[in-house]
């Protein structure tokens, strides 16, 4: 079956796009402005390490309002990008619901969080790595409500518990396929 994307539906393009793109990375990520706000965004992948760079979606919400992680990245120039692990899938999940503008997910789904680097905003406790970005570039998509920003990774935090000499980090990551989960554990050498 050849499908043409121009005639299809956007819940059809996402389908295909969703299964065929896959496992994608997820990131948590956590902003600041009035209070602490967290969401998970799939469309997400590294750009290059010079600079150090990586490129997220963000779309808008129902209403037609840009997403709070939009409207603060446009703001504060600033985020503070997690991984996510098994043990963090169900608040990971949970913090992709849509509140209130300043409502705080951190608060309302119990996700602790820790500024560890004084100028950017916390990490989620329990996340092995963790990615301060500064926005670098907002990309035009022709008119779309999805804004692909780039963003350049300053600092990095990493879990001592995970990462041995020589920056080997290890960690069991959870990856997203269609709208479900996958858990990468496995490593194979070809
Ligand atoms: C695993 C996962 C991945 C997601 N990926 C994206 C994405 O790439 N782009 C996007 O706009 N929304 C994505 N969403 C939806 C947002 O997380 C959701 O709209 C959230 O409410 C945005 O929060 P905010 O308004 O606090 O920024 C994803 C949701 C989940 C559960």
């Amino acid at each position: 079956m050849i499908v043409g994307f121009e005639e299809l539906q956007l819940k059809d393009r996402y389908k295909i796009m969703s299964r065929s793109i896959i496992p994608r990375p997820i990131a948590w990520i956590v902003t600041e402005r009035n209070g602490i706000n967290v969401a998970p965004f799939s469309y997400f992948t590294g750009l290059s390490s010079e600079p150090p760079t990586l490129i997220v979606s963000i779309g808008h919400k129902k209403d037609g309002s840009p997403k709070d992680t939009l409207v603060n990245i446009m703001q504060t120039k600033k985020c503070t990008i997690c991984s996510v692990t098994p043990q963090h899938l169900e608040q990971m999940h949970q913090s992709s619901e849509s509140l209130e503008y300043g409502q705080s997910e951190a608060e309302r789904f119990g996700i602790h969080t820790k500024r560890v680097v004084e100028e950017y905003p916390p990490i989620i406790l329990g996340s092995p790595t963790a990615l301060f970005c500064t926005l670098y570039q907002t990309i035009e998509l022709g008119g779309s409500k999805t804004i692909p920003l780039i963003l350049q990774i300053q600092k990095a935090y990493l879990d001592d518990a995970h990462t041995a000499e020589g920056f080997d980090i290890d960690f069991v990551a959870v990856g997203r396929v269609g709208k479900e989960y996958c858990i990468c554990d496995k490593k194979i050498t070809p």
